[in-house]
């Protein structure tokens, strides 16, 4: 089974690059820029990797990504990424980026934005991996630095294909949102959102409703609404769900009381990503394989998780198609052997 899953074909659609920052490149580039970290080594970086919820961890990162400072060290996160996913036969993926965490410390948008876009395209020179990129707003800063920000991304506007909401979640509602989000979409941006991670359903149903996404950022807390469960399989709007964040985030007490299954059984398109993997113990393939094996997952269930996963994506159709019968090919291959 392990595997079966680290050369299953999938795309990834929830992942923020800064999430992918690993201790070892965070104490390189903490030299390579002459920044002071508050931590001695790898093993006490790790160590502080315990969190207690979303706002626990989000210190943390918002920290973390202060020693991005050039883009090179853009390029070289995206770059480490990159490997990883090609390592795990990633074949699309999509990747936020939040350009506020790097603008508020005085960092160019173009210095991030640039790094990041240079490596996404010789990685797919160099590994065959689609990428989209995803320009995500801080949604505990106001609307306001939200349009500033949307304004710095307009000259780039046709490599990016969606705007998406992230952050602390609560008491920060996808409604606070809607005219940037409005805004947005008149530019020709899709639109996705963070929501019912920490946050109720209503967050969902704002999200849906006025912020118009064409996606869920975790959305498991849709379990506690009938209405919208039924609204979600009816419309077909996928969640991305990332399992070992919510874990590590104790949205679930553990792995086995996960709803990714639940989710999946009642015809919701759910999607498995890492979110931010550096943090939360495991790349795409280790998030599969977590919830395989505490779920009990079957061959049947991670197969339409890798459809899924191409079908929610912003492809265009021949690409899904072409990618969807790959996986199909794959998993018929791999049944029968
Ligand atoms: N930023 C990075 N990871 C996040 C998450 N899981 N939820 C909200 N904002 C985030
Ligand atoms: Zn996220």
């Amino acid at each position: 089974m392990k595997e079966f899953i680290q050369n299953l074909p999938k795309a990834e659609l929830h992942l923020h690059i800064e999430g992918t920052l690993e201790p070892e490149m965070m104490f390189e580039l903490a030299q390579r820029n002459d920044i002071d970290l508050p931590y001695e080594s790898v093993s006490q970086v790790k160590e502080a990797y315990n969190f207690e919820d979303l706002e626990s961890f989000l210190d943390i990162y918002y920290q973390g990504s202060q020693v991005l400072q050039q883009e090179r060290d853009f390029y070289d996160l995206t770059w480490a990424y990159l490997e990883k996913a090609a390592s795990q036969n990633v074949r699309h993926t999509e990747i936020f980026f939040d350009p506020q965490s790097h603008t508020d410390r005085g960092i160019a948008f173009e210095t991030a934005y640039r790094g990041i876009y240079q490596a996404l395209q010789d990685g797919k020179a160099k590994f065959g991996i689609s990428s989209q990129l995803i320009l995500s707003f801080l949604r505990h800063l106001s609307q306001d630095e939200a349009f500033a920000t949307l304004k710095q991304a307009l000259p780039y506007k046709d490599t990016m294909v969606a705007v998406g909401l992230d952050s602390a979640e609560q008491g920060n509602p996808p409604s606070k949102f809607k005219e940037v989000f409005d805004k947005a979409r008149a530019e020709g941006f899709l639109t996705v959102a963070h929501a019912g991670e920490e946050g109720p359903p209503e967050y969902i149903w704002e999200a849906i409703d006025l912020l118009k996404v064409s996606r869920i950022d975790h959305g498991v807390r849709s379990m506690e609404d009938p209405k919208l469960l039924d609204y979600l399989v009816e419309k077909q709007i996928p969640l991305t769900v990332c399992p070992l964040s919510n874990v590590e985030l104790k949205v679930f007490d553990s792995m086995a009381k996960h709803n990714l299954k639940q989710l999946l059984n009642l015809g919701i398109c759910a999607t498995v990503n890492s979110d931010d993997p550096s943090y939360f113990g495991g790349y795409i393939a280790e998030n599969y394989q977590a919830a395989q094996s505490a779920l009990d997952l079957s061959r049947q269930e991670i197969y339409q998780l890798a459809k899924n996963s191409f079908q929610a994506s912003f492809l265009p159709p021949e690409s899904k198609h072409k990618l969807i019968t790959e996986v199909d090919e794959y998993c018929g291959l791999a049944i029968e052997t």
